[in-house]
């Protein structure tokens, strides 16, 4: 699907589409046109039941053109933060139309209280996130079950200006793209060593890859990572990518990610229901690698160091077994309980590597680790765990403001006690019933020192099983959008 911004377009090449608020604002030139042809807008909006509510549509032929109008909901409402989510309800109604040309205006009334080239490009970046499709292993698709959208024009005065901002926007959604694809991947196809040849892709952008493997692991000690791979035929990976944007001298800011490429439970094996849903287990990961591509593809003036943690969590005859006890590269000795919460156990050793090796100034890690922050928040909001107020304040207010939502759970020493061990110096699962987020939060504090850190449990976001305003059903990628506002806001050339 082409994205272009033109001054106008040929009037008989496209259909034409209009935003319009609550206030039912049709173009003034619009209302005269569909006069002369004996049309009132506004008694066809009544037929149609249209109100300008945010998502309603209907669609009139004047002069012999398809007309769209698409509703805006209150303008007063709708800013440059949030924009992108109307584009992407819009693509859903244009793309039910199944038209192949398409051209947005953007000039009037409704969003002229917006810098209309900015709103565009933001509009544009809505339209591609819910456009996003994988079709890689389809084979027999029938052309009815294609997309038919194959041109969108947005019609702007600032044509040329929206154009020269959509080029940086689309930057974000190309690094979305790179994210669910990651997840969307099979896990036949998508295992630590080609998750790893993956990451070496951003070498052309300029990013540093470095790869541990099983045995560069061993000497470093990180025996709770490699644990849970211990019963995979596939070799663990961890994945270090540094890119160095900023002054030679300021220490690092850095993200780290799950990547469990298939997570059966291991010895403590899943049921088989939904266990096809583990393939997601990879999504921080995915998410990591997302985020260091929009930074160095955008030249982000900032140093960042991604490092995912890639293993594969199989039952086998050479599997981990519940009562282990394994040494962690921090020195701290753990006892495994239950195999199938190996999240914790990878991002232990990624951790302590992590903080050891860059001292960075923060860590934000971002894991599928439990189901049951899925109880606690729905698919609506991540958890967001941290050791830095100032730290977890800024992923919040990040998060309001790009609609990725976190809310912040305790840690705590109540929650330590959950974690006493009768062998080893910690358990890694509670002994209790409840607070499986938190516990397992709690469980990561324990491999960090004072360096200001912030957990992301995503596994109630990473994978969305309906369609929402701009993440089809599928991987949603959550974090890259997320992320990148926050080095923005916080870390871009500071
Ligand atoms: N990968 C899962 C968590 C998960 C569940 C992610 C559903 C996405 C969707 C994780 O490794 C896991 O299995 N956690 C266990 C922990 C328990 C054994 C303490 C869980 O949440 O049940
Ligand atoms: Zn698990
Ligand atoms: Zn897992």
């Amino acid at each position: 699907m082409d994205i272009n911004f033109e001054q106008n377009v040929n009037a008989t090449d496209f259909a034409h589409l209009f935003l319009v608020s609550d206030k039912l604002d049709f173009p003034n030139d619009l209302i005269k046109l569909a006069n002369s042809h004996s049309i009132n807008l506004s008694n066809l909006a009544k037929q149609f039941n249209f109100n300008g509510k945010k998502g309603e549509s209907f669609v009139a032929t004047i002069n012999n053109n398809i007309h769209i109008f698409f509703g805006i909901g209150k303008r007063s409402d709708i800013n440059l933060d949030n924009i992108e989510l109307l584009g992407g309800k819009c693509y859903a109604v244009m793309a039910a139309y199944k038209l192949a040309n398409i051209a947005i205006y953007i000039d009037q009334a409704p969003l002229q209280h917006l810098e209309n080239h900015e709103a565009a490009a933001k509009f544009a970046s809505g339209i591609r996130l819910r456009a996003y499709r994988f079709d890689k292993y389809r084979t027999n698709q029938k052309p009815e079950d294609k997309v038919k959208l194959v041109n969108i024009t947005f019609i702007l005065e600032k044509a040329k200006d929206a154009q020269k901002e959509w080029k940086q926007v689309k930057l974000l959604s190309d690094a979305v793209y790179v994210a669910r694809d990651l997840v969307c991947e099979p896990p036949n196809v998508l295992y630590p060593e080609s998750f790893e040849e993956r990451c070496l892709e951003l070498k052309k952008l300029g990013v540093d890859i470095e790869v541990l493997d099983e045995e560069k692991m061993r000497s470093l000690g990180m025996n709770t990572l490699l644990g849970v791979g211990q019963g995979s035929i596939r070799e663990s990976r961890v994945v270090v990518m540094n890119y160095k944007g900023g002054n030679k001298t300021t220490k690092p800011i850095a993200f780290l990610g799950k990547g469990v490429t298939f997570d059966s439970g291991g010895l403590s094996l899943k049921s088989a229901g939904g266990m096809e849903d583990m393939k997601y287990d990879m999504a921080g990961a995915a998410t990591v690698t997302g985020l260091m591509h929009h930074l160095a593809s955008r030249k982000a003036k900032v140093n960042v160091v991604g490092v995912i943690g890639l293993v594969e969590n199989m039952p086998d005859g050479a599997a981990q077994r519940p009562s282990d006890v394994v040494v962690s590269m921090s020195g701290q000795t753990v006892e495994v309980i239950n195999t199938d919460a190996e999240g914790r156990l990878v991002l232990a050793d990624i951790l302590w590597y992590t903080q050891d090796r860059y001292k960075p100034q923060f860590m934000v890690d971002l894991a599928t680790l439990t189901g049951a922050i899925t109880i606690t928040f729905g698919h609506y909001y991540a958890g967001l765990f941290s050791n830095n107020d100032e730290l977890a304040d800024k992923l919040f207010k990040t998060s309001q403001k790009v609609s990725e939502k976190l809310w912040r759970l305790p840690l705590g020493e109540e929650y330590e006690k959950c974690l006493h061990s009768e062998i080893a110096d910690i358990q890694h699962t509670s002994n209790e019933k409840g607070a499986g987020s938190i516990t397992a939060a709690q469980f990561l504090h324990h491999f960090v020192n004072n360096t200001p850190w912030a957990h992301l449990d995503i596994a109630s976001m990473a994978w969305t099983k309906k369609d929402l305003e701009i993440s089809p059903k599928g991987p949603t990628a959550f974090g890259v959008r997320l992320l990148s506002q926050f080095v923005m806001d916080y870390y871009d050339n500071k």
